[in-house]
């Protein structure tokens, strides 16, 4: 149990690879927090995580998110570990993406970091090994077509951490980024239903427009995000810091 009653919030927590991280820190013996939007969603996880409780807040929300780490803290005490997982990944040509779903997507995947680093922030300096993991993207280190707002936030995303693990470095802070490629969740079967509605392809071809970019030809589990993830909150991992980690089968950057 490497991570014994430390405090862990994971926004995003109720699907996919939040759920998946909240897991993998639960079985380490964190105490989890589940912060987002989708009550029922976030109920069915925390029913398989010992003793985790729910924080419901939309994380573009600024005082949304302060009161819901409020409660995280009155609930299990001070925040060790943040993962920063929520995230949106709307698809279009850069011509056609509206003023509104650019502002939306960089409230999601950019400002919603801002808010809850900034939340989680004092006891994170205080803990003797507060950990930030962001769950970025491949897109936050290299273009692909059709999703320019995505690509944007997730660059900054990956610069956020950056910047924080090089101003806090004389804490037991660290500061990270998980960079996964396409991975089997809502967000790719949503995107696979999208090429499906655009191009007349079908379900398989589809999925091949994405697993293409993998070398190894295949989604990523999220499971294995989690892992990668987990590595980098557990005490031992102190000196890894302002990192992006590819989970990506050896997708070329
Ligand atoms: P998902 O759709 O299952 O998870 C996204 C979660 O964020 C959902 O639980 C959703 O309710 C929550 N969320 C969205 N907007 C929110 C808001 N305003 N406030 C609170 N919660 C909000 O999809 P997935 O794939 O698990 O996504 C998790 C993260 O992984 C995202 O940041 C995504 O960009 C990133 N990612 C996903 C990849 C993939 O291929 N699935 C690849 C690379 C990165």
């Amino acid at each position: 149990m490497r991570l014994e009653g430390l405090h862990a919030v994971v926004t995003g927590g109720g699907s996919g690879i939040g759920a998946a991280i909240a897991q993998a820190l639960a079985r380490e013996g964190a105490r989890l927090t589940l912060v987002g939007r989708r009550r029922e969603a976030l109920d069915a996880i925390a029913a398989t995580l010992p003793g985790a409780c729910i924080a419901q807040a939309d994380v573009t929300d600024r005082a949304a998110v302060d009161a819901a780490f409020a409660s995280a803290r009155a609930a299990h005490g001070p925040i060790a570990i943040l993962v920063n997982n929520a995230g949106i990944a709307p698809s279009a040509p850069f011509a056609k993406v509206t003023a509104e779903a650019w502002r939306q997507t960089m409230a999601v995947n950019l400002d919603a970091l801002f808010h809850c680093c900034q939340a989680a922030l004092p006891d994170l300096i205080a803990a003797p090994s507060g950990r930030i993991v962001t769950v970025a993207s491949t897109a936050g280190v290299k273009g692909y077509g059709y999703t320019a707002p995505y690509v944007a936030s997730k660059h900054g995303a990956i610069g956020l951490m950056r910047a924080l693990a090089t101003e806090f470095a004389h804490t037991g802070l660290t500061a990270n980024a998980v960079c996964p490629g396409f991975t089997d969740t809502d967000i790719v079967g949503d995107a696979i239903a999208n090429i499906q509605a655009k191009t007349g392809r079908s379900a398989d071809e589809a999925r091949a427009q994405l697993t293409r970019f993998n070398p190894q030809g295949r989604l990523i589990d999220p499971a294995e995000v989690a892992e990668a993830a987990l590595w980098l909150c557990l005490p031992a991992s102190r000196s890894v810091t302002g990192q992006a980690i590819m989970v990506a089968g050896g997708e070329v950057m």
